[in-house]
């Protein structure tokens, strides 16, 4: 089987060919999960095995850079352009093999460019004469950590992954931090998430603020690894909400208290490497104490036993870093996909498809972007 998935709901236009084939019975020592320890109780059958023939992703980085910034109806015109050309490059890549599903990000996200998606994903369905699988964007960084092993177990296999379940899944990207409690693939409840920014958004508003470009993420990572001499200005930044007893998080405070300290410093100092490097490393720090510390609060008190990443923030070393050293110590497993898929891309929106393909339809005027999509 071929699945094709396609992701416009923010500034990256991606489609991705993913190949699905069931291998026959084999024993579950056969079918590696990485970093998974826990398996099914018993030997397995019917093992799938899923290859990404094809993962385009074109950025559109250097456009919305400028403004520091996505702007939608920009991105939302570029989507437009740059869709037919992610689509050859996919099915070239691939070896333009027949699709049998198509699955399309509509939500959550920025409303103008999930329609692009969308509205693209029924005019292939129209010619193609194949059914399409509405996904949601967050339940896609999650699944990404499923594209980890070129072997996994069908959708019916993993309902028995019953040692494995609960987890707790924290999903941080620059629209969304949100915490899940994930029953099995498919249950999901949200138990808290950002009363105002999200976490993608405090490093890239921090960015902006330095005057480092956008998106914030990587460039604020790759300078604070660099502070190698001893910190000069003793920087403490608040780490919001650290201690409150719910799920929720709050992140614009941070930003805010990245600004005041900004604004009392002399230019010569702004603008200095030390100054810029402690900042970077003391603002990543104090988002990555709140994640993990309300994250491992979260697995504690819902007795989870599993802990899994997803999206863009999922993709800083530090924290991935940080979190290893924590589960170890909690004795959690711990998920977090390569970086690559942490990021927006259409090869985890593929693999939401395939375990979702009783919700294929051919039914298209029913599918509708949704911004506000809930998991
Ligand atoms: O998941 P994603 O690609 O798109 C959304 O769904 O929002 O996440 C993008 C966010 C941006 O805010 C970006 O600054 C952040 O992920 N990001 C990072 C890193 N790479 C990307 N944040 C921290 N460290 C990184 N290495
Ligand atoms: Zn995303």
């Amino acid at each position: 089987m071929y699945i094709l998935g396609i992701d416009t709901s923010c500034d990256d236009t991606s489609i991705a060919i993913l190949e699905i084939k069931k291998e026959g019975a084999r024993r579950r020592r056969d079918a590696t999960l990485p970093n998974f320890r826990f398996g099914p109780s018993g030997g397995g059958s019917g093992i799938v095995k899923l290859e990404i023939l094809s993962n385009v992703v074109s950025s559109q980085v250097k456009l919305h850079a400028k403004y520091g910034g996505v702007y939608p109806f920009l991105a939302k015109r570029e989507h437009q352009r740059n869709l037919p050309l992610v689509l050859k490059k996919a099915l070239t890549k691939a070896k333009n093999p027949k699709i049998d599903l198509i699955g399309v990000t509509i939500g959550p996200g920025l409303e103008p460019c999930l329609w692009q998606g969308v509205n693209f994903a029924i005019e292939l369905a129209k010619k193609l004469k194949k059914p399409v699988i509405p996904v949601n964007h967050i339940e896609a960084h999650i699944l990404a950590n499923f594209l980890l092993s070129s072997n996994f177990h069908d959708r019916e296999f993993l309902k028995n992954f019953v040692r494995a379940f609960p987890a707790i899944c924290l999903v941080v990207s620059g629209g969304h931090t949100q915490l899940i409690l994930m029953k099995e693939i498919g249950k999901y409840k949200l138990i808290g998430e950002t009363r105002d920014d999200a976490a993608g958004e405090c490093f890239d508003k921090v960015a902006r603020i330095l005057g480092l470009g956008y998106p914030g993420g990587p460039i604020i990572s790759k300078l604070a690894q660099k502070l190698t001499k001893r910190e000069v200005f003793s920087l403490c930044l608040p780490r919001p909400m650290i201690y409150q007893k719910n799920y929720d998080f709050s992140f614009s405070g941070l930003k805010t208290a990245v600004l005041y300290d900004f604004r009392k410093r002399k230019p010569k100092i702004r603008k200095s490497r030390e100054y810029i490097r402690e900042m970077c490393r003391e603002a990543q720090q104090a988002i990555i104490d709140v994640l993990i510390r309300k994250t491992i609060k979260a697995t504690k008190d819902y007795k989870a036993k599993a802990i899994i990443l997803g999206g863009g923030v999922a993709a800083n070393e530090e924290l991935r870093k940080q979190f290893a050293k924590e589960c170890s110590k909690c004795h959690f497993e711990h998920l977090v996909p390569p970086k690559n898929l942490c990021t927006d891309n259409a090869a985890m929106v593929g693999i939401t498809a395939f375990y979702h393909k009783d919700k294929a339809t051919f039914n298209l005027e029913k599918i509708e972007a949704n911004a506000n999509l809930k998991i």
